[in-house]
């Protein structure tokens, strides 16, 4: 199976010709699938830039197309702030998004992704390919309280503390996704948008949780591991990654 990967393509910090060029070339190598790792996003509303991407990709590339979700995919502008002062940039421009602004972003794109046959893996579970190949993923979420932008664009205190709730959230998800696998899927690739496995110490603020890495490789069998979000370009021993930059989008292929 030919598998081309591209992450972290953050449209509107990215320009959408940029990003059109790059999948051209990825879809003129005739990938059997095109897998897309997450932070479609790169402005203040993560749907926007989830149902650009998507509606981009679809126009490329006519086969299957998954994605998982990524951190800034999550991203939603409260309200202007009364706080803020144009002459002060300690003030918050924006609130934090209440929770149903939040829940509608995350059901646009769910929307979007449907609307444009998008393999969601939050949604949609494991993809499977010629009897064989078992594709499972989900963006998942930091290990780790990460000391970024997130907290500006998330809910406040989501069941107490909003990043633990997204990690809880998400590894829940994925375990329950993990019940269907079944002793057909006998080549098994990973897809998420935070690296579970191959954690070296430059990656420990960025990270998703190395443990889960472990169980997926031991346990569930998984050979490969592709991943977005810390922007680097690797390929293997287990860890994929397709190096896109802010404003550099780049694809990966990989031979499974
Ligand atoms: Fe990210």
């Amino acid at each position: 199976m030919k598998i081309a990967l591209t992450s972290d393509l953050h449209i509107f910090a990215t320009k959408p010709k940029h990003i059109e060029k790059m999948f051209d070339e990825a879809q003129a190598e005739a990938p059997d699938v095109v897998i897309v790792a997450g932070d479609h996003n790169g402005g203040g509303y993560g749907y926007k830039g989830s149902r650009a991407i998507f509606e981009i990709a679809r126009r490329y590339f006519a086969g299957p197309i998954l994605a998982c979700l990524g951190n800034h995919d999550y991203w939603v502008q409260g309200a202007k702030s009364k706080l803020y002062d144009p002459y002060d940039s300690r003030t918050p421009r924006f609130k934090n998004p209440n929770l149903s602004e939040w829940n509608y972003n995350y059901q646009t794109i769910k929307e979007s992704a449907k609307n444009n046959n998008i393999h969601l893996f939050e949604e949609d579970g494991i993809f499977r390919f010629d009897n064989i190949f078992a594709i499972a993923g989900h963006g998942l979420w930091y290990a780790n309280i990460p000391n970024s932008n997130d907290a500006l664009y998330m809910p406040i205190g989501v069941e107490g503390d909003t990043h633990r709730y997204m990690y809880k959230k998400t590894t829940e998800a994925l375990l329950n996704q993990l019940t269907h696998l079944t002793d057909d899927d006998i080549i098994r690739v990973f897809v998420s948008h935070f690296p579970v496995v191959e954690i070296e110490e430059r990656d420990r603020e960025w990270a998703g949780d190395p443990n889960l890495g472990d169980m997926l490789k031991e346990q569930y069998g998984f050979t490969k591991f592709l991943n977005g979000h810390t922007h680097q370009n690797r390929s293997g021993t287990l860890r994929y990654e397709c190096g896109s930059d802010y404003y550099n989008p780049k694809y990966k292929i990989i031979e499974v």
